[in-house]
């Protein structure tokens, strides 16, 4: 799949001419521009880019890899926090016809253009976007779960403002059925988690995260760095126990 132009281009995603080059390969051969969803996803990027959303959509390897996991493991209910464009959902939407996400985003103006992107993939009857701060939506949820209103969760990508990582990912838990993964973006940017000094918001909401979460007797996880044509960043995955 080749992104469209300008969409990863920001000068402060770090660039790599193999990292570029093995993703185009991989890609070309692995979901190519005849794939059903292909013209969707790029849409949603493009859409998302022109409404002029930050060009921090999460990468279309990693949200296959997520959508992916939904499919091994038979996930029918999925959540995300931080949905911006919506693109990850789409991708989880589209491997997994029975899936069912709940999206959460924070902003309306990003929360109406994932909704036009969502609607034009073909999965806004699967995908319901609920506006507002996660730290007053995802209580609500949990006591759904909590009083057998509410499906529990096989699936969570968190994806947000990262000071909250570890409160969003503590509700996920909460949430969640035993087996179900959770994932957590942007928790190596660039290296800087180790950079004792970096005290940047994402980096402390990613150490705080890594720290906790290995005192954590409810999950087991690791820490995946990664590189692409995005960045060099990496994920938390964490399997509920
Ligand atoms: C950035 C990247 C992300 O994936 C994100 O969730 C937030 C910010 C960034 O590159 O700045
Ligand atoms: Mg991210």
């Amino acid at each position: 799949m080749s992104v469209p132009a300008g969409v990863f281009g920001g000068e402060w995603h770090e660039h790599d001419d193999r990292w570029t080059a093995v993703d185009k390969y991989t890609q070309s051969h692995l979901h190519p521009s005849t794939k059903p969803y292909h013209a969707a996803l790029n849409a949603a990027l493009e859409h998302s880019r022109d409404k002029g959303l930050p060009d921090i959509a999460t990468h279309p390897v990693f949200s296959k890899a997520m959508a992916l996991q939904c499919l091994a493991r038979g996930v029918e209910n999925a959540l995300e926090v931080g949905t911006l464009g919506g693109y990850t959902s789409i991708w989880i939407a589209s491997m997994n016809p029975n899936i069912h996400v709940d999206a959460i985003e924070v902003d309306p103006m990003h929360a109406k253009v994932a909704n036009e992107n969502l609607e034009r993939a073909g999965v806004h009857d699967r995908v319901k976007i609920t506006i507002g701060e996660g730290l007053d939506v995802l209580p609500k949820m949990l006591d759904g779960v909590e009083k057998g209103t509410r499906a529990p969760i096989g699936f969570t990508y968190i994806d947000a403002d990262k000071e909250n990582n570890w409160a969003y990912f503590d509700l996920a838990v909460k949430m969640s059925s035993a087996g179900a993964l959770i994932y957590v973006d942007n928790i190596v940017q660039r290296g800087n988690i180790v950079m004792e000094d970096d005290t940047d918001d994402g980096v402390l909401g990613a150490r705080e995260l890594v720290e906790r979460v290995g005192k954590d007797p409810r999950v087991e996880a690791v820490v995946q760095q990664t590189v692409a044509e995005k960045s060099y960043d990496g994920f938390l995955m964490a399997v509920v126990l």
